[in-house]
């Protein structure tokens, strides 16, 4: 999720089987919300006066809230639910025939691909607003509160602050260095000196003398992609060197045991992905000691259900992913409660 601190959530199963890179988990107010107030948000907020006139939300549908879009309008229908595309019906509108009386928007410019793709991510994820909640007018009492996240979002601010604390961004030089070893490096914060490290254009080419290559900035790196490279544990131990590692991506990479426990020393650490490799339960007291840890991903490992227990009974306050659950087959959009009266 980015430069905003919203880039822990978990991301889904569904996003990892499609390939999608961790980091790809949609960011609702950065990705979603932006085209929902150029597209829909219009014709269904709130109550409002216009031109001396009171406006109603369209078909008593109001997208301007986190709480009104799990409600849903006239049909009764939520507009969104959790992980499951077929049931919200606010993405079923948007891919119906342009010419089905339901199609949204009815004017202006229709949902891009691009933007339909993310929106389908974004719920399949699991639909997480972050902190936002929207307009708060005319929330029913018993409506579901929705800013779940906001303990954990805060907790990763306070991270962030303290890791930039006395910390300068890296040196051109440094930085020129690095990419001409093939990484591509982005800013996590606008002017923070925290940073992102990734060879995504280059993940077979990535080795150990690549790792090497990126010691430069060892101090400013955050955030380490080196999901699908050619590593090696050989470099893992120069990645437990890194002081401000807080997310690690491992997936499909040949690091084993003794790699993986060299990342005991990683104390700020707080996502491992180590899906698809090899690692047993061996990797259990090393991980277990990682008390930052809030999101391991141990599934398609030769880790045993009772490894992975042991894990969660060690790290209560993480989310350990442990075994694939394979997403609902897309079913066609119900159909459902759809009307032809306008
Ligand atoms: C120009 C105004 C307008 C815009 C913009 C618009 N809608 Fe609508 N929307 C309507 C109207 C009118 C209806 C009622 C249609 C009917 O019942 O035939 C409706 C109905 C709906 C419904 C059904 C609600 C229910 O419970 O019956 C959903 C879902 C919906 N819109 C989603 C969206 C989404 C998502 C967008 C943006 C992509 C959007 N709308 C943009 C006017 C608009």
């Amino acid at each position: 999720m980015t430069a905003h601190p919203n880039f822990f959530k978990v991301p889904a199963i569904a996003a990892l089987l499609m390939g999608v890179s961790a980091q790809g988990a949609v960011n609702f107010k950065t990705e979603i919300l932006p085209v929902l107030e150029a597209k829909c948000v219009k014709c269904h907020k709130a109550e409002h006066e216009e031109g001396g006139k009171i406006v109603k939300p369209k078909a008593e549908l109001r997208l301007d809230a986190a709480w009104a879009m799990l409600k849903g309008g006239e049909s009764k229908r939520p507009a969104l639910v959790a992980k499951d595309t077929a049931k919200s019906y606010m993405f079923e509108v948007v891919n119906l025939p342009k010419d089905d009386d339901m199609f949204m928007p009815p004017k202006g410019d229709p949902l891009t691909a691009e933007e339909i793709a993310k929106l389908k991510t974004w719920i399949e994820e699991g639909a997480d607003f972050g902190d936002w909640e929207g307009n708060l007018a005319g929330k029913p009492a018993d409506a579901p509160s929705t800013a779940k996240a906001a303990p954990k979002e805060r907790e990763h601010d306070i991270l962030y602050k303290k890791l930039s604390e006395g910390l300068q961004p890296p040196s051109k030089e440094a930085l020129k260095k690095v990419q001409e070893a093939g990484a591509q490096v982005t800013i996590l914060q606008v002017g923070g000196p925290l940073v992102r490290v990734d060879f995504l254009t280059g993940v077979s080419k990535t080795d150990d003398a690549k790792i090497a290559a990126i010691l430069p900035i060892k101090d400013n790196i955050a955030h380490l992609d080196l999901a699908r490279t050619v590593i090696t544990d050989a470099s893992l131990k120069t990645v437990a060197s890194f002081p401000r590692l807080v997310r690690l991506d491992l997936r499909k990479t040949k690091v084993t045991d003794k790699g993986v426990q060299q990342l005991a020393e990683c104390k700020n650490l707080a996502y491992l992905n180590l899906y698809g490799t090899e690692v047993t339960d061996a990797v259990i007291p090393a991980l277990s000691s990682l008390k930052t840890l809030r999101d391991v991903f141990i599934w398609e490992t030769k880790v045993t259900e009772a490894g992975a227990a042991k894990l969660k009974a060690a790290l209560p306050e993480a989310e350990v992913v442990a075994s694939a659950v394979m997403p609902a087959p897309q079913q066609a959009p119900a159909g459902g409660n759809r009307r032809r009266d306008k």
